[in-house]
């Protein structure tokens, strides 16, 4: 199991301006952040990051909301990382999501559910790459 995993505060976090809430909370879970930006991605930035769901109802809305203002990719560091974080981040739709987690506190709906974390370690590297160059990343171990 790796230790390292993509999360992104997605734009409905950043327009709530709840960033800090977010990340304290990742925080207090036992996380290090070794890399962190905002940026706003184009539709095809989007569209390419989840290109796994290409093809599924919800991918427009899904790419639509994702280029729709900026949001926050971050590279955390946590013994057994995905897993981990998609404990602490909750289930996809905050009403399934268990007490305490950040979806459950911080999200709206299955759509918009304020941050994103990879779901597995192939997928996290690949995630990862997606974001952040090999250089950034070595500078802050
Ligand atoms: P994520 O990839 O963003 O961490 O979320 P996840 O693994 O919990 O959920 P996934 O199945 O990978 O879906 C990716 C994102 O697509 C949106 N979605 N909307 N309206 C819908 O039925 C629906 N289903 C998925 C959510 O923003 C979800 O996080
Ligand atoms: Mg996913």
């Amino acid at each position: 199991m790796g230790n390292v995993t993509l999360g992104i505060l997605k734009p409905d976090c950043v327009r709530k301006n709840i960033q800090g809430k977010v990340i304290t909370k990742i925080q207090d879970a036992g996380f290090k952040i070794l890399a962190m930006k905002q940026i706003r991605m184009t539709k095809q930035q989007a569209e390419g990051f989840y290109a796994v769901h290409k093809g599924r109802p919800f991918y427009e809305e899904l790419t639509k909301f994702m280029s729709s203002g900026p949001c926050v990719p971050m590279v955390l560091q946590k013994d057994d990382a995905v897993a981990a974080f998609r404990k602490t981040i909750g289930a996809t739709d905050p009403k399934d999501a268990d007490p305490g987690t950040v979806r459950k506190e911080f999200a709206d709906s299955k759509g918009e559910n304020i941050v994103h974390g990879s779901d597995s370690d192939e997928n996290a590297k690949v995630e990862i790459a997606y974001f952040f160059t090999n250089s950034s990343l070595i500078a802050n171990q």
